[in-house]
């Protein structure tokens, strides 16, 4: 049976990875596209979003969602990653089909309302549309079917942080809305660095991608030149992390993870802000901030081949269907 996705995300180079194997995979549903401020505004990360639903001819709706966090300053769109128009600074046309009318925290609550254990929430970009939703409409804990995120960074393999030294992107950008969302009484998978720093595109498995899957491949190689200079000056690597794309390989096949559990929570300021810990372990303290807290799951191991394997199958059989 297939998996019935929201995915909420600021496209976003690595998002618009994601959204295309969602899109591809058979075992997927991609209901809607939510939203978020993150590597670019808001305009801009909703008109990308757009503009793939119209080029790709995707069923799936979209809608808008917030364009600042719940309570920091914001930080700023990622610019020097993604390039000013989100997808690596190659022309776009402007898309000419409209988002739903409601913001993106309330379709989120109709749509899950409406199919009760049906909807898994996945999110690959800052968490605050999740948090408004679950604030705004605590019922829906019950009502999703899961809540899976790619933020944060819990050290394992010496994965801190990728924006501090121990903050990841979407966590930092709006820390007060992960510590809701990880809080919260619902179910949540986090794919943070911890494993998204343990898969790589390579260059020629990008090269792969735009040689074997059609015109969406060659969408892929066209946005990544821009992500894969900034890989290059900032990191020396021939290739990029596998980030947005690894939470949907999770929604696929989670059996490519291992997980392990505890409650969460996030250091919302000081210099560790977006900071995530997990307790994992069952010892008892007289002051806890995590003892009361629902146990979440934390992936710390992957299988980065089989991740590898899976998106290239799913794009591949993807870019080469009849239409
Ligand atoms: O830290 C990686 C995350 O930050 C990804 O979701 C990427 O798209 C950026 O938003
Ligand atoms: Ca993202």
């Amino acid at each position: 049976m297939k998996t019935k996705i929201i995915l909420d995300t600021d496209p976003g180079i690595d998002d618009a990875m994601a959204i295309l194997f969602a899109e591809a995979n058979p075992n997927v549903d991609l209901v809607a596209l939510t939203t978020v401020f993150g590597n670019a505004d808001i305009e801009t990360s909703t008109r990308n979003a757009l503009y793939l639903k119209q080029r790709f001819g995707m069923n799936c709706d979209v809608a808008k969602g917030v364009s600042k966090p719940l309570l920091r300053d914001p930080v700023g769109a990622s610019t020097a990653v993604h390039g000013e128009n989100g997808f690596g600074d190659i022309a776009l046309d402007a898309p000419t089909i409209a988002a739903d009318p409601r913001p993106a925290h309330q379709y989120i609550i109709d749509t899950v309302k409406a199919a009760p254990k049906e909807i898994t929430l996945v999110a690959v970009g800052p968490l605050t549309n999740l948090a408004m939703a679950i604030t705004q409409a605590p019922e829906i804990g019950d009502l999703v079917k899961e809540v899976v995120i790619m933020g944060g960074a819990f050290g394992t393999h010496d994965h801190t942080g990728n924006v501090t030294p121990f903050a990841e992107a979407n966590v930092h950008d709006d820390p007060h809305a992960a510590d809701i969302v990880f809080t919260a009484d619902w179910p949540v998978t986090v794919i943070g660095l911890d494993v998204t720093h343990e898969t790589f595109f390579s260059t020629d498995y990008i090269d792969t991608l735009r040689d074997t899957c059609g015109e969406v491949g060659e969408f892929m190689w066209d946005i990544s030149r821009f992500y894969l200079d900034f890989y290059k000056s900032r990191m020396d690597v021939d290739g990029c992390f596998v980030h947005d794309p690894s939470a949907i390989a999770y929604v696929i096949d989670p059996s490519l993870f291992t997980l392990r559990k505890g409650p969460i929570r996030v250091v919302c300021d000081g210099p560790a802000e977006g900071l995530t810990i997990q307790k994992h372990k069952p010892t008892k303290h007289k002051t806890d901030e995590w003892a009361e807290k629902r146990p979440q799951q934390v992936a710390i191991a992957v299988n980065d081949q089989a991740v590898l394997d899976v998106y290239l199958d799913s794009m591949t059989q993807y870019g080469n269907r009849e239409s």
